[in-house]
């Protein structure tokens, strides 16, 4: 079957990283053969070897690509997004998916007018096999009903000058949102993968709490489930060395993922069937303590982008087709909207009410930021973008 032809388009920190893995020969099915950045000092590394191209709307009309990669700041994934689909495009697109639910719609719209296209998320941290095996355990109904979920998710630390590296970041005008917008889109894509949506949510945002900037950069939400689950969440970029704690409780026992294991503390006896049988006043069930065996991270970009090859190819199943970020994308909008509105949201979020919101803070933005030029080595890629 003929290779797929591939734009980049966004030559920076993950375009550039996605590019040196693909050039590493590191996806089969593939050609690299387009790449677009509207700052043209970008292009000059790749002149000569692919057709470059200072504007997305040339490079998606170019008829030189059968799909693009969308690995530009956040809300121009919406409109590059719509405009690559409704130009026969497959798409690719980086976390978030948008940077609110009423664009994720508008996007999503557009992918309904071309549901033949291939359109999947940049969600690397979905193949990793710690959370696939919780999810199988959830799912399974192994663990019971869940009763608790806590994500203590701190370790995204991030130092001032991580914030200079792009006018656009942690900008409401730029980023649409701090720590919720650009490092717990994973997270919170895992949580709803894992465990479905809550119904409500109520947080606690501190803006520019740890660094001189406007949006999140601290963060504990409290969430209720349908089945009365309560779930807690804990995020920065702020704290060193942070912490990486995910933590479920179930009637069948206590589920810990952390540092690389997975620790099953698993009740013999249900909870609630025990303490309506036992007749001693502090018995607790008998535990076992079941060490599920889980090892690597997945292959996390190299597995998704390839899948999406896949796709393209021979109707492989998307690991995280796109559709699926608006989830992530509603939690981190909730937990903004709520912090601000001092209130509990009830989910699904009114999406109009949301963008209403977050233009009020675009209009009022007082950001300006000076801003430096990196290139991140390959390692500062794996790093930035993984756990
Ligand atoms: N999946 C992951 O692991 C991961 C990790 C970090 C960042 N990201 C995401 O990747 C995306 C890019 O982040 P980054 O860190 O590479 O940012 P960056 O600032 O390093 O790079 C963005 C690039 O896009 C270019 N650009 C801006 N607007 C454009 C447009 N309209 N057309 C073409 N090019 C344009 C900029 O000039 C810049 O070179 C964001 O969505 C971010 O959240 C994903």
């Amino acid at each position: 079957m003929k290779k797929v032809r591939i734009g980049v388009i966004g030559l920076g920190n993950m375009g550039s990283g996605h590019i040196r893995n693909i050039e590493d020969g590191k996806i089969d099915g593939m050609e690299l053969v387009a790449v677009c950045d509207i700052d043209p000092k970008k292009l000059e590394k790749y002149e000569g070897k692919y057709k470059t191209f200072a504007r997305s709307e040339d490079l998606i009309r170019s008829g030189e690509v059968d799909a693009v990669m969308v690995e530009t700041p956040h809300y121009s994934h919406t409109t590059i997004g719509i405009d690559a689909l409704d130009n026969g495009l497959h798409v690719l697109v980086e976390k978030p998916v948008s940077v609110h639910v009423a664009d994720c719609e508008r996007l999503f719209a557009a992918h309904k007018r071309h549901s033949k296209l291939v359109f999947g998320a940049m969600f690397n941290q979905r193949p990793d096999p710690h959370f696939a095996k919780v999810r199988e355990i959830v799912k399974s109904g192994m663990l019971g009903e869940i009763t608790r979920v806590n994500w203590i998710i701190t370790d995204w630390y991030r130092p001032e000058f991580y914030y200079k590296t792009g006018g656009w970041r942690a900008t409401w005008k730029g980023e649409g949102g701090g720590v919720l917008m650009n490092q717990c889109p994973h997270n919170l894509d895992l949580l709803q993968w894992m465990f479905g949506m809550p119904k409500t949510v109520r947080a606690f945002c501190q803006f520019g709490k740890w660094h001189d900037i406007e949006v999140e950069d601290a963060v504990t939400a409290y969430f209720t489930y349908p089945n009365g689950a309560t779930g807690v969440f804990v995020t920065t970029t702020g704290e060193a060395p942070g912490t990486n704690r995910l933590e479920v409780c179930g009637e069948m026992g206590k589920i810990v993922v952390e540092g690389g294991s997975i620790v099953w503390t698993r009740n013999t006896v249900g909870q609630r069937k025990f303490s309506t049988t036992t007749t001693s006043s502090f018995a607790k069930p008998e535990t076992w303590k079941v060490e599920i065996p889980a090892s690597g991270n997945g292959g996390q970009h190299v597995t998704v982008l390839q899948n999406f090859i896949d796709a393209i190819r021979s109707g492989a199943k998307l690991v995280a087709p796109a559709e699926e970020g608006i989830n992530s994308v509603m939690l981190a909008n909730a937990m903004i909207y709520s912090s601000i509105k001092e209130k509990t949201v009830e989910l699904p979020l009114d999406g109009a009410e949301y963008e209403k919101l977050l233009m009020k803070l675009v209009k009022g933005s007082k950001a300006k930021k000076e801003t430096v030029s990196v290139e991140l080595s390959a390692a500062e890629f794996a790093a930035s973008a993984s756990k």
